[in-house]
């Protein structure tokens, strides 16, 4: 017999919005706990629910008699078995899935969403993990900070958990040192000053003898700090519901009969209500909900987590999988993403290998396209990656192979996580969250052939020659390259007036100027920078035939794209000029602020940082602002231009 507490264990959201009417409007703390598997998860929630009589006394009887039995402990009373409630977790010693428990105090209602404590624990983040407001981290007084500590608290940061209990457990077993406390109080500090936003909170304790978990210690009067319950009844979190994104994603699509049908599934986020419009993605078909029904019949609004089951006004083809939310509000239709990714599997990932990706409702097959970095969970840098292994974590770019509804995880946890699986094991080898971007437009089409059929050149009656000659100069392009921040614009500019004042007809063709206007439809992506370069080199080809010298300032960063654009514009008339400033200096000028951005993750796909430069093999020439003025550099293009006789001395 094995026994529960009378809290229980919820199967799911449903389960516990059942919980929560029950317990009325009590405030209430969703939390998980972390750690290695040695540091006493199980002991310490099970602490929390004995000191704090979350059991009832027949239960307290035979965990009392299994701990005779199973118990590895000295003590009369395990509180491990209280919690341990699947079998086979404690048949193997290790806990084996995510489950949540609740209990209440007077103060507030607690859900725990308990994970596994080995490497494990990551698996769960996707679903339960994820709606947290707070994450014990459990460290052992002897170990101090692990590896596994540190992974364990950055995954609740990028998790969006913004309070971390660090409880440096088993004190018992260092004679309640403070100073073994301060050492590992600091050193964990001084990991986690590079987490974002994270809310820190030291208590020591022993969860087996039960100093500070509910009960202020008597072996520790060095430390004053409350007791974890306390803390846990008392810490101020706003609730991360998100109630202002109406999200449904369709679960089932019940149509007992033809006169009937239903859309079943669980509130994402937002607040349903009978009457509202409402529109169903990816289709696009619009309605009205017509009535909202529960396990325990109609009613007017649901809101998350409930389960329920809507009717629509209209007869509008639904499947599961599609989200039916607000008109004017609507998530991400898109196909790609880009998301940071942790791995859960011994096999490591394989780039541009074919997996399945669950998002609410959806599973559907999709390739990951892209692995920008991944991150050293020590120091918290980004590092170059090829792969990622078990329990790594990344930033990949992920294509799925049809359309799907979602949302940037930082506005909306549920509709902006995600799992991996694996198509022939069906096991769940990563769980992401979706990074807020711009998401890239529809291919962008850059093919070689021209769309229209039946057109055909017209040609001008005066000759780009007669056009020179009139201008007294040679029409050239002379494109600048190099990575933002490393002297472009401002070389452009001096070389404009220069050429300008020796009665040169000249324009300049900058990135973020023509960004304004014809290419407003371009972001960063790869192909959006293939786009923006081919359509500038065929403007700069019609200034070119309009008898102008053209100075292009672009990043330009593809190889390919540049022998594009000397193909559209003449290799004759396509002088290549590699602005070559290093990385540092551009990064230490940063005239936009733009690197201090991409660097906190604000701008994604930052041309050096989480995007390649390719530099030239073969530019006809090369600046190094770094080393010189502009001036030098003004003069170096001029007197290049003069030798080759394209103006005149
Ligand atoms: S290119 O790569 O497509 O050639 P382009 O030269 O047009 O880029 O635009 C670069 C300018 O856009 C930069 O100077 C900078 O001001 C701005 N910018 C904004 N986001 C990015 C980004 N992710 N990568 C590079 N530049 C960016």
């Amino acid at each position: 017999m094995h026994t529960t507490p009378h809290t229980g264990f919820p199967a799911n959201e449903a389960e516990v919005a059942a919980y929560l009417e029950r317990h009325g409007q009590k405030d209430m703390l969703r939390f998980l706990t972390a750690g290695s598997v040695d540091d006493g998860k199980s002991t310490l929630i099970g602490r929390l629910l004995y000191d704090s009589k979350m059991i009832y006394e027949d239960q307290l009887a035979t965990v009392i008699e299994d701990s005779a039995i199973h118990g590895t402990t000295d003590t009369d009373f395990d509180p491990a078995l209280l919690t341990d409630g699947l079998k086979a977790e404690r048949e193997q010693g290790i806990t084996i899935d995510v489950a949540y428990r609740y209990f209440s105090t007077d103060k507030r209602n607690f859900i725990i969403a308990d994970t596994p404590g080995h490497e494990q624990y990551t698996r769960n983040m996707a679903t339960g993990a994820s709606t947290c407001d707070l994450a014990v981290i459990l460290m052992d007084a002897r170990h101090g900070v692990l590896e596994q500590t540190r992974r364990h608290s950055f995954i609740a940061s990028l998790l969006g958990i913004r309070h971390l209990a660090v409880c440096i457990n088993k004190m018992d077993l260092v004679d309640y040192s403070q100073e073994a406390f301060e050492r590992i109080r600091e050193a964990y500090e001084g990991f986690a000053a590079k987490l974002e936003d994270i809310d820190l909170h030291f208590i020591p304790i022993s969860a087996l003898r039960g100093d500070n978990v509910v009960d202020s210690s008597e072996h520790m009067p060095w430390y004053q700090g409350g007791s974890l319950l306390y803390y846990l009844e008392t810490v101020p979190v706003s609730t991360d519901r998100n109630l202002i994104d109406m999200r449904f994603p369709v679960q089932v699509v019940l149509r007992p009969d033809l006169n009937y049908r239903g859309y079943s599934g669980t509130v994402a986020s937002g607040v349903l209500r009978k009457g509202n419009d409402v529109v169903a993605l990816p289709s696009g078909r619009r309605s009205r909900i017509a009535s909202i029904t529960t396990f325990d019949g109609e009613i007017e609004e649901a809101f998350p987590p409930m389960a329920v089951t809507l009717t629509l006004e209209d007869e509008v083809d639904i499947s599961r999988g599609d989200m039916i939310v607000h008109p004017n509000n609507r998530p991400h239709v898109a196909q790609d993403f880009e998301a940071v990714v942790v791995w859960m599997n011994d096999e490591p990932l394989t780039l541009n290998g074919s997996y399945l990706v669950k998002s609410t409702t959806n599973l559907v097959p999709a390739t990951v396209t892209g692995l920008q970095y991944r991150f050293d969970v020590n120091s918290l840098h980004r590092v170059e990656a090829d792969t990622l292994h078990a329990n790594e974590i990344g930033r990949l770019q992920i294509s799925t192979h049809r359309q799907i509804c979602f949302d940037a995880y930082s506005r909306n946890r549920s509709t902006g996580c995600f799992i991996i699986v694996d198509r022939n094991t069906n096991a769940t080898v990563g769980a992401g969250m979706i990074l807020d971007r711009e998401q890239p437009a529809q291919p962008v089409n850059s093919t070689a052939e021209p769309k229209s059929t039946h057109i055909t050149r017209e040609a001008s009656g005066v000759s780009v020659v007669e056009r020179e000659t009139l201008l007294k100069q040679k029409s050239v392009t002379l494109w600048l390259t190099g990575l933002s921040g490393s002297g472009k614009s401002t070389i452009a500019r001096d070389l404009e007036r220069a050429l300008f004042d020796r009665n040169q007809a000249c324009f300049i063709l900058d990135g973020d100027n023509i960004r304004h206007g014809l290419n407003r439809d371009l972001g960063f992506s790869a192909s959006e920078r293939t786009e923006n370069i081919r359509r500038v080199s065929e403007v700069a080809a019609l200034l070119n035939d309009a008898g102008l010298i053209v100075i292009t300032s672009f990043i330009s960063p593809y190889r390919e794209d540049r022998a594009k654009a000397r193909e559209i514009i003449g290799g004759d008339r396509f002088v290549e000029i590699h602005v070559d400033t290093p990385i540092e200096v551009c990064e230490a000028r940063d005239p936009k602020g733009l690197y201090k951005k991409a660097r906190a993750g604000e701008i994604a796909q930052f041309t050096g940082i989480d995007a390649p430069y390719e530099a030239p093999e073969t530019p006809e020439l090369t600046l190094k602002t770094s080393e010189s003025p502009v001036e030098k550099s003004t003069a170096d293009i001029i007197a290049y231009l003069e030798e080759k006789g394209l103006v005149s001395g």
